[in-house]
């Protein structure tokens, strides 16, 4: 099978270009370019991935600097890893040098040794990911595909390519679920058996990587559907006993794609996830996927603010009351709030304050109040609450009319 053909088509020019200098120069430095992974999978499944991934049987950072100053790319190294990261217009690509992998003990980093290209394919987690292209001048295009990675697209299979590979890295659990539901494929059997048995081996990897993989499945166009699987499979269970993928879930993540911007998407599907859970569950959350204090905040508001919808379920509720019931949270939590929210009139109030309340400022600052003679002190920053309060209200418009509400209120 040679893949030329489709590579001519799928990939835009400029990385076209970037890859045929590669091809070239590992011939003249006497090494091996492969393209491997997704992109392979994505060719032979004739979907476009410009995510590219070479492994080098040779030395992958001597070959990347060579390209970078012919080329003028920007270049990243990792010499300690062997990779290196070029960067061309809009595009990445990244090359490492062939090696092989052994885990000393369940879930931990894995030890590298320099390898082949076999050797590098068969540390990957499913045969559908274990394919290389040749970038050899005497075989471009062909297909390596020791582990019938082909037959098994073809088959619409997920498998494992040894069945250590479930407790070497939990994280594959995941994986395997967001390809399944990705591509629409069943887990092989014996892979699903093992995935089944192996389901209390996500206790072994950090809440870094977890988080990580659950962040990847959230870029999926349907997430909810992975997140139902491993529901069913108690692998989110074994993240936290109280996750649950339910339709509620599915709806909700689907309103959420609707409302949101793309950039806040994966973490307001977060605080969906965690919407049913009470505190102390979210903390042990928090806890084990070590949530950066950002999203953990916007985790904790979403659940505190719940709390405290029903005093938001009013229609005639003044602007300012809105605000100041609300300007404390993390805007992501009431976008969170906006989404779960079964009360119409909640919601609107909520949408009220993101998109218009939460921007009116007053003309008037501390400054300019004590150039009116008021003395600063509490009483300047009391002023400054009540002008911020009528100007939310409507009471007052301009700049004029909040000079002489000041000079009312002056002490
Ligand atoms: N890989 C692996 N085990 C992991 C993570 C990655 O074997 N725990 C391998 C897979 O072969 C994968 C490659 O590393 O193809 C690159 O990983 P990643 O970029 O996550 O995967 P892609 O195949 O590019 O997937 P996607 O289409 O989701 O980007």
């Amino acid at each position: 099978m040679n893949l030329a053909s489709q590579i001519e088509r799928y990939l835009p020019r400029q990385l076209l270009e970037l890859v045929r200098d590669i091809s070239k120069e590992a011939n003249q430095l006497g090494q091996k370019a492969y393209l491997v992974g997704g992109v392979v999978r994505d060719l032979l499944l004739g979907y476009p991935n410009f995510d590219l991934d070479l492994v080098i049987e040779g030395d992958a950072v001597k070959l990347a600097r060579q390209v970078a100053e012919i080329r003028q790319t920007k270049l990243i190294i990792h010499p300690r890893f062997g990779t290196a990261k070029l960067s061309y217009g809009n595009f990445t690509l990244d090359m490492a040098t062939a090696r092989g992998e052994t885990y000393a003990e369940h879930g931990a980093l894995p030890t590298v040794t320099p390898g082949t290209l076999n050797d590098d394919l068969f540390r990957r987690d499913f045969s559908i990911n274990a394919m290389a292209m040749s970038l050899m001048p005497n075989n471009y295009g062909e297909l390596v595909d020791p582990y019938q990675g082909r037959d098994d697209l073809e088959q619409h299979l997920i498998r494992i390519l040894h069945l250590r590979s479930f407790s070497d890295d939990a994280t594959r659990i995941l994986r395997a679920i967001r390809y399944e539901q990705r591509l629409g494929f069943e887990l092989e059997p014996q892979t699903a058996q093992r995935l089944k048995q192996d389901i209390s081996m996500l206790d072994t990897i950090s809440g870094d990587r977890i988080r990580h993989e659950l962040e990847l499945t959230f870029r999926e166009k349907h997430p909810e559907y992975a997140i139902k699987r491993l529901g069913e499979l108690g692998a989110l269970q074994r993240i936290n006993p109280c996750l649950k993928g339910n339709g509620w879930i599915a709806e909700k993540f689907d309103k959420a794609r609707s409302l949101s911007k793309p950039g806040q998407l994966s973490s307001l599907y977060l605080c969906l996830l965690v919407y049913s859970l009470h505190e102390r569950e979210n903390e042990q959350l928090i806890c084990r996927l070590n949530m950066p204090t950002k999203l953990a905040r916007a985790l904790r508001d979403t659940l505190r603010l719940k709390r405290r919808l029903h005093l938001l379920d009013k229609s005639s509720i003044k602007h300012s009351e809105i605000y100041y019931l609300l300007h404390q949270y993390d805007p992501l939590a009431i976008q969170a709030n906006v989404v779960a929210s079964e009360s119409s009139t909640a919601c609107s109030n909520l949408e009220l304050f993101l998109t218009k309340l939460r921007y009116v400022k007053t003309s008037l600052n501390g400054d300019k109040l004590k150039r009116l003679g008021i003395p600063a002190g509490p009483e300047l920053g009391k002023i400054l609450q009540v002008l911020h309060k009528a100007k939310l209200d409507g009471e007052v418009k301009t700049r004029v009319e909040e000079e002489k509400l000041a000079l009312l209120l002056k002490p």
